[in-house]
């Protein structure tokens, strides 16, 4: 098939795909996407570098996220969902309809801020808060974005067309908060052994890249990926997640009696691994990952011409390979009834019995998504915030079914409409 001018070959056999994604991985080590240094600073970003300028640059900045750093950030999600509850007790109208993108993204936002950048950013305090905004505009669809979509096929055009069709104004707010974030942290001395921490220290040791200078254009495109690749994924997996919990009330009462259950054996007391022990919110988020995965679909490239084992399937190098998440997830054959949301799927019992390829949210192998336990983490503990505090029902805003939007710049699946419930304050 062809992906806008591009032939590529879509993979659904769990064999070939596990192939690609871990026992070749070093042949398939890049994706779709082209770097436009100067044309578009912020494509020079973990998602899209070539292997040679990836592989160092993944390996410094995947301890930002091992799970003893996620142990140290909790008090910081924590305090943000505190935020959160309060931001709901405020606003949650006499009516309780609410529309969860809006909310959901302030409460990400703020989480991202505080725990990747050391920053406050105010989304759940401010209604037009700029971070919230930045973070729309990145997903916007307009016209002068899908015309640079498709430019950026023509790469000896786009080269020099593309800084003309760059959002500009999005650059500079990443490009100025990293670059004031850095400079704030160095004259003040301060160190958090955080992300912002790790750029630091790549910019001062460029070598640690295998380069002799770091740019600070380099530097603010992984705050972007980081910004950007967290904010949209989070938030959306949260409100599909409370739009399943309203029409489906049976999971939504035994997933709050489990919270009510681990809380009260551990004195009230919200911990990391409190939130670790409970199984059937993680079900719950896992069903609502393969029902609404928010990347829907993988693309790795050969860096040299393959052939598939055993096949007379040969790759040319740089021809695409897509691994279609959304339609495997929803393919009846391997998940029977695909539009019913049933978090049993996700027993122990019922994955030891399915290929692990079939359930590909974060992606697999070396090249899988870097923030997958902050989100999980970020995920569970605001559902936890709205279930302890609010029901959730439907109310007639409520779209069912939910309508994807047909277009996207990237590869995420939106929703074409807002996604409504309505929550009552539990006694
Ligand atoms: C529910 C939330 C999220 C989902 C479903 C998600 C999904 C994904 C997927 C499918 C990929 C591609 C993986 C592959 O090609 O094998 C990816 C990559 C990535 N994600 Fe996520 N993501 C989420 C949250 C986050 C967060 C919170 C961050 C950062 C704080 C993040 C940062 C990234 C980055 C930087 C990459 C590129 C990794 C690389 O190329 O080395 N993601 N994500």
């Amino acid at each position: 098939v062809f992906l806008r001018a591009n032939p590529v070959l879509v993979l659904r056999d769990p064999e070939y795909i596990k192939q690609v994604l871990i026992k070749d991985f070093t042949i398939f080590a890049e994706r779709q996407g082209t770097v436009y240094e100067k044309a578009e600073p912020m494509t020079m970003q973990l998602f899209r570098l070539d292997s040679v300028r990836w592989r160092p640059l993944r390996t410094r900045l995947s301890p930002v996220f091992t799970s003893g750093k996620l142990k140290d950030m909790f008090h910081l999600v924590l305090n943000c969902s505190d935020h959160f509850e309060k931001y709901l007790n405020e606003t949650v109208s006499k009516d309780g309809i609410v529309e969860c993108r809006n909310l959901t993204s302030k409460f990400t936002v703020d989480v991202i801020g505080s725990c990747a950048f050391g920053l406050e950013m105010n989304a759940l305090k401010e209604e037009n808060n700029e971070f919230q905004k930045i973070g729309r505009r990145i997903f916007r669809t307009t016209p002068k974005i899908m015309f640079r979509i498709v430019l950026r096929e023509i790469p000896w055009i786009y080269k020099y067309l593309g800084y003309i069709l760059d959002d500009h104004d999005v650059t500079e707010f990443i490009t100025n908060i990293t670059r004031d974030t850095i400079k704030y942290r160095k004259q003040n001395n301060v160190r958090r052994h955080d992300f912002i921490d790790t750029l630091i220290d790549l910019k001062d040791n460029p070598d640690k890249l295998g380069v002799n200078n770091v740019t600070d254009e380099f530097i603010a495109a992984q705050s972007f990926v980081f910004f950007a690749a967290g904010f949209e994924t989070s938030s959306s997996t949260m409100s599909y997640t409370i739009y399943e919990l309203a029409q489906n009330q049976s999971v939504q009462e035994k997933v709050r009696g489990e919270i009510k259950e681990v809380l009260n054996s551990n004195n009230g007391a919200i911990t990391y691994d409190n939130i670790k022990k409970m199984s059937y919110l993680e079900m719950v988020f896992k069903e609502t990952l393969r029902k609404y995965p928010p990347v829907m679909y993988l693309t790795r490239k050969p860096v040299r011409n393959y052939t598939f084992e055993g096949t007379k399937i040969d790759l040319r190098k740089g021809l695409q390979v897509v691994i279609p998440i959304s339609a495997i997830h929803n393919d009846p054959n391997i998940y029977p009834d695909p539009e019913v949301f049933d978090p049993e799927r996700f027993s122990a019992e019922n994955m030891e019995q399915r290929n692990s390829m079939y359930y590909l949210p974060f992606g697999d192998g070396p090249r899988n998504c870097i923030g997958a336990r902050f989100a999980v983490n970020q995920t569970k503990i605001g559902l936890f915030k709205v279930l302890m505090n609010y029901k959730i029902d439907v109310c007639e805003k409520t779209q069912i079914p939910i309508v994807h939007a047909p277009l996207t710049p990237v590869m995420l699946q939106t929703t074409h409409d807002d996604i409504y419930v309505k929550l009552t304050k539990l006694a």
